[in-house]
């Protein structure tokens, strides 16, 4: 299972990297924008910084919502680094747009995926990742978790490549129940990874044995 975050802070990204379990990153133009982040320049000088730290996959997301926009950003942000990955939203042209840089050998992340309809459509045109949105599926009293549990199941049926990234990921049990189901990827904020670490009887034990030392030496 491949651990990105999700945010576009250089601080949390450098932390999560010297962790050393991260394969990548996720942002949109909300987390940048979180950032202070803001004009086109400023921006892709930013996903250049990211793409310094880490080694992984860098997603950076087109703004334009048609064909030949979501093309030239697209063509732009592919030419950055060679860790980009062209994030284009789950739209009609977006597909299309999904296609075209498939036939090119440039990665996609089809984003805001909220349905199996959607996660098929993206599989079809080739997406290099298929980003479906749990947390905000959870937000309107609908299940994210079974969500991605149904696209593994049409995924594996047709041994279709696409890697499911969960995403909108908001706490560590969202972590842990996407690799039980079998979520390729899943990205989320760092205090997700690190929920990971947290045991009391880690801490309990580890307290015991180093005083138990200390009475030996
Ligand atoms: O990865 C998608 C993510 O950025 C959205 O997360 O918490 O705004 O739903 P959230």
């Amino acid at each position: 299972m491949k651990f990105f975050i999700d945010t576009a802070n250089l601080d949390q990204i450098k932390e999560a990297q010297d962790l050393g379990v991260l394969d990548g990153v996720t942002t949109n133009p909300s987390l940048m924008a979180k950032e202070g982040i803001t004009g086109r320049e400023n921006i892709l000088e930013h996903y250049k910084k990211i793409c310094d730290i880490v080694t992984g996959d860098v997603s950076a997301e087109v703004i334009a919502t048609d064909y030949e926009g979501m093309i030239k950003e697209g063509e732009e942000l592919a030419k950055l680094h060679e860790q980009i990955i062209v994030k284009i939203p789950m739209i009609k042209d977006g597909i299309k747009a999904i296609k075209y840089f498939s036939d090119k050998g440039i990665k996609t992340n089809c984003t805001l995926v909220f349905s199996v309809g959607q996660a098929l459509l993206a599989a079809k045109a080739g997406a290099t990742y298929v980003s479906p949105f749990i947390g905000r599926l959870d937000d309107i009293s609908t299940d994210g978790l079974n969500l991605i549990a149904e696209i593994r199941m049409v995924y594996d049926n047709y041994a279709f490549e696409t890697e499911i990234l969960a995403a909108s990921v908001r706490h560590t049990m969202h972590v842990i129940d996407c690799a039980k189901i079998g979520a390729d990827v899943m990205t989320g904020p760092l205090s997700s990874i690190e929920g990971l670490l947290k045991h009391p009887l880690t801490d309990i034990g580890l307290e015991k044995f180093l005083a138990d030392y200390k009475k030996g030496n």
